[in-house]
């Protein structure tokens, strides 16, 4: 059986990461590989409701950390986990580290609270931490971020920040990255949009074996 393969995909709002996902989910697929495609916060009913109330409602730090742990830790457990022992291919569109950039760094919120929180929602029964096998971060100068996202839709809380905020968020995502560099995969997402979908399949050829098609 194959083994399972956590992959998850971190950037900015208009870091232009979510045009990548379903590519990748494509490439495990084409290759005969089972995936399962996901999202945080959501991918559960529970999850999916948590999302909408932390994207539009407003809270304080504390209640907005919780409401996205609480939504990890049913995503967790009811599709992460399964999807992983059955040797699947989970692709999930942001996980832990968006939580340490946008609440930790773009917020304030103390970092050591959610790393006791990482801790709780993630420990595996068999002792050690769920973390993802390749994390790829969409890194974007946040001035074009900015720009790009000023032709989307309705803002959501987050989108609907101030530049120093997505700033500080990037800041946060780099030092994450520089934590466990073996884990992250850089993507420089300035590029056009063939070029970054190049780098994203280099990097999955390179770091899991996967052969792409050219
Ligand atoms: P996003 O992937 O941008 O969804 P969409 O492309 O549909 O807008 O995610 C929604 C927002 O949630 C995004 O602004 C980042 C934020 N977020 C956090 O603040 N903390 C978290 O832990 C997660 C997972 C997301």
């Amino acid at each position: 059986m194959n083994r399972g393969i956590f992959i998850s995909f971190e950037g900015i709002d208009g870091a232009g990461k979510s045009s990548h996902v379903q590519a990748v989910a494509d490439a495990f697929a084409q290759a005969q590989r089972q995936v399962v495609l996901t999202r945080e916060p959501g991918g559960t009913p529970l999850a999916e409701k948590l999302r909408d109330m932390v994207l539009h409602d407003s809270m304080d730090p504390l209640s907005e950390v919780l409401l996205m742990f609480a939504a990890r830790r049913d995503h967790l457990q009811q599709v992460i986990e399964p999807a992983l022992a059955r040797g699947d291919v989970v692709v999930c569109d942001r996980f832990t580290d968006a939580t340490f950039a946008y609440q930790g760094a773009g917020r304030g919120f103390d970092l050591n609270v959610l790393r006791q929180l990482e801790l709780w929602v993630q420990a595996l029964p068999s002792g050690g931490l769920r973390q993802p096998d390749l994390t790829l971060w969409f890194s974007l100068d946040p001035a074009i971020a900015a720009e790009r996202l000023s032709n989307a839709r309705v803002p959501d809380r987050f989108e609907a920040q101030p530049a120093a905020f997505f700033a500080k968020v990037h800041q946060g995502y780099s030092d994450r990255l520089q934590a466990d560099s073996k884990r992250f995969a850089r993507i420089d997402a300035s590029a056009s949009l063939e070029q970054v979908r190049e780098q994203v399949m280099h990097v999955l050829h390179q770091r899991l074996n996967l052969q792409t098609p050219s």
